[in-house]
C-alpha cells in the first residue's frame, strides 16, 4: 500500500478569534496538499483545535458558560468556519475533546509509561499560567520572574506531578538532527534548536506533564486526580489522525508524517519535546518540521491581545480568497518573519496579477477572439522564442524543487518571471502588429505568436492552481478545459499529473484562448 502524504497544522487554542497570522501555517499546508494531489499521490491533511486546559476552564467561568465543554463547542467552529472560506482542504478537523483523541491519548501515556519514562515527582518552579508551563528559575526574564515565553509575571507552585524523562533523548536527538539535516526546516530553524536546547548545558530538562490544580483534561490513566499537561496532550493529535493504536492498517499507510508545519514561536515543543515523546513510545519520528516565521502588521507580531490582527474575513470578502492566499505566500518567504498590509496585498494584486498576468492572458485572447485564431500543436520554436522557451522550460524544475521544500514564495516568483517574459514577448512580437497581415505565412507567425503566450499562460495558471485553486480553474476554462476536467475541487489531478502539465507544448491542437470573464479586475485600496 503506498504511503499517504501526511501533513499537518498546529491545533489552535479555543481561546482565540482566528486571524491571518493562524491561517498562515494552514494556507501553506493546503498549498502543499493540493500541490501533492495534483501530482498524484494521496494525501492526510489535518488541522483541529487545542481545547483542554486551565486557561479554558477560567475562561468558561468568567464568561458564564454551563462547562468548558460547552465553551469550546462554541468556539471551535470559528476556525473551520475560516478554513471553509480560505478552500482550505483538510481531510479532518480533529479537537482534542474527539472521544478517539481522548483514547490515544491516554493510551500513549500507558506506552510511555510502561516503557519507564513517566516518573512522579515533588516539583517545586516557576509556573506561567498563560503558558501552562513550568520554568527553571534561570531561564526567567528578570527582573519581575517573568515568563521567558510570554513575559507575563510567573508564580512559584508546588506540585506532586507526573514527569517524563526528556533528558533520556537528547543524545538520540542531536544524532537525529545531524543524521537528518532536513529533520528542522528551515535551516535557521534547526540551529536554533541545536544551539538553544540539544547543545546548550542544561538546555533540556524533564517536563512536568500532569496538573492536579485544574479538571478540564484528559485524566491521567491510573490517576485521576491530575490530568495530563496540555502540550501533552495536544502534540498526541497528529498520531490520532494517523489511527495509531486503534487501526494499524491506517497508520502503517499514513504515519510517519511527512511534515509539520507550525510557528517558529512553538518550535521547541514540535522539535524536543515531541520527537522525545515518540522516542519514548517507540514511534518513528516525523520526516519533518517546518517552523514558519511570524506574520507582523507594521513590525509587530500579529495577535489579538496586541489589537494589531487583521481580519481575515474582512480581506477574503474584498480581494476574495485566492488572493489572500497568493498575497501571504507570496510576500514574505515561508520560514522567515515579514509584515502584511492593506497597501501590500493591493499593489501586488495590481502589479503581479491584473497587470502581469490578468493582462498577459486578455490582451492575447483579444486577438485569439478577432483573428480568428485557433491553435495547432507546438511544431518548434522560431526566431525570437529562445529567452521565452528559456524561461518556460525553466519553470519546471524550479517550481518543484520549491513547493517540494515549502519555498512558496520561490516558486511564485518563478512564475511572476515567466509572466514577465511572456509580457515582454508580446511587447516584441506585437501580435497586434502581425495580426495585420492576412496572407497565408502572416496568418502562420500570428498563430505562431499567439500559441506562445497562450502556453506561457497555461504554464503560469498551472503552476498557481494550488495557490489559487478557484481563479485558476476560471483561467484554465478560457483556454479551452472546461472546469474540474484537470483538477478537482481538492487538487487532484483528473487527466495528467500537475509536474506532467507543467512541461512545453502540452496545449493541444483545437483550443483557442477566449476572454470570458476578466480574471483579475483591478483593485483600489480602501479608503483610509
Ligand atoms: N495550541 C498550540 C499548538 C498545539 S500544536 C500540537 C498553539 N496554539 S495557538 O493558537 O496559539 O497558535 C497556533 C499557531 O498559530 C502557532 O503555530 C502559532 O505560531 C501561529 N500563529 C499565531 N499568531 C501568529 C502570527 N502572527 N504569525 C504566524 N503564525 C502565528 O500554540
Amino acid at each position: 500500500m503506498p504511503k499517504a502524504f501526511y501533513v499537518t497544522t498546529p491545533i489552535f487554542y479555543v481561546n482565540d478569534v482566528p486571524h491571518l497570522g493562524h491561517a498562515y501555517a494552514a494556507l501553506g499546508a493546503d498549498v502543499l496538499a493540493r500541490f501533492m494531489r495534483g501530482c498524484g499521490r494521496e494525501v492526510v491533511f489535518s488541522t483541529g483545535t487545542d481545547e483542554h486546559g486551565l486557561k479554558v476552564e477560567k475562561a468558561s467561568r468568567e464568561k458564564g458558560f454551563a462547562s468548558p465543554q460547552a465553551l469550546v463547542d462554541e468556539t471551535a467552529p470559528r476556525y473551520n468556519a475560516l478554513w471553509s472560506k480560505l478552500a482550505i482542504t483538510h481531510d479532518r478537523f480533529i479537537r482534542t475533546t474527539d472521544a478517539d483523541h481522548k483514547a490515544v491519548a491516554a493510551k500513549f501515556w500507558e506506552t510511555v509509561a510502561a516503557n519507564g519514562f513517566i516518573e512522579k515527582r515533588q516539583y517545586q518552579g516557576w509556573y506561567c499560567v498563560h503558558e501552562e508551563t513550568f520554568w527553571p528559575e534561570g531561564q526567567l526574564q528578570q527582573p519581575g520572574n517573568l515568563c521567558p515565553d510570554c513575559g507575563r509575571p510567573t508564580e512559584l507552585a508546588t506540585e506532586e506531578n507526573y514527569f517524563f524523562k526528556q533528558t533520556a533523548f537528547v543524545e538520540r536527538l542531536r544524532a537525529h538532527l545531524e543524521a537528518h539535516p532536513d529533520f528542522v526546516a528551515p535551516a535557521l530553524r534547526r540551529n536554533e534548536i541545536l544551539g538553544s536546547y540539544l547543545n546548550a548545558p542544561d538546555g533540556v530538562h524533564d517536563q512536568s506533564i500532569s496538573r492536579s490544580n485544574f479538571t478540564w483534561g484528559i485524566p491521567v490513566p491510573g490517576d485521576p486526580s491530575q490530568v495530563i499537561y496540555v502540550w501533552f496532550d495536544a502534540l498526541i493529535n497528529y498520531i490520532t489522525m494517523a489511527g495509531w493504536g486503534q487501526d494499524d492498517a491506517r497508520f502503517a499507510k499514513v504515519w510517519p508524517a511527512d511534515v509539520h508545519i507550525i510557528g517558529k514561536d512553538i518550535l521547541r515543543f514540535h522539535a524536543v519535546l515531541w520527537p522525545a515523546m515518540l522516542m519514548a513510545a517507540g514511534i518513528e519520528l516525523p520526516k519533518k518540521v517546518f517552523g514558519t516565521g511570524l506574520i507582523m502588521n507594521d513590525g509587530v507580531k500579529m495577535s489579538k491581545s496586541l489589537g494589531n490582527a487583521i481580519d481575515p474575513n474582512d480581506w477574503i470578502e474584498r480581494f476574495g480568497a485566492d488572493t489572500v492566499r497568493y498575497y501571504l505566500l507570496r510576500e514574505i518567504p515561508y520560514g522567515q518573519d515579514g509584515s502584511i498590509s492593506e497597501a501590500g496585498i493591493v499593489g501586488r494584486y495590481n502589479a503581479e496579477l491584473a497587470n502581469g498576468l490578468g493582462n498577459l492572458l486578455s490582451r492575447s485572447a483579444a486577438l485569439c477572439e478577432k483573428n480568428q485564431v485557433t491553435f495547432t500543436a507546438w511544431v518548434g520554436p522560431q526566431d525570437g522564442d529562445a529567452e521565452l522557451l528559456a524561461v518556460a522550460q525553466g519553470l519546471h524544475g524550479r517550481y518543484l524543487v520549491a513547493m517540494e521544500n515549502l519555498a512558496f514564495h520561490e516558486a511564485l516568483e518563478a512564475v511572476n518571471e515567466l509572466v514577465r517574459a511572456a509580457n515582454k514577448y508580446t511587447d516584441e512580437r506585437a501580435p497586434w502588429t502581425l495580426a495585420k497581415d492576412k496572407s497565408d505565412e502572416g496568418r502562420l507567425r500570428l498563430a505562431h505568436a499567439l500559441y506562445c503566450i497562450a502556453e506561457a499562460g497555461r504554464l503560469c495558471l498551472t503552476a498557481l492552481v494550488p495557490f489559487m485553486p478557484q481563479v485558476t480553474e476560471k483561467g484554465l476554462a478560457n483556454l479551452g478545459y472546461p472546469a474540474g476536467s484537470l483538477f478537482d475541487e481538492r487538487g487532484r489531478n483528473q487527466a495528467q499529473p500537475l509536474p506532467q502539465l507543467l512541461a512545453w507544448g502540452v496545449l493541444p491542437a483545437g483550443l483557442s484562448l477566449s476572454k470570458g470573464e476578466p480574471l483579475f479586475p483591478r483593485r483600489e485600496a480602501a479608503k483610509a
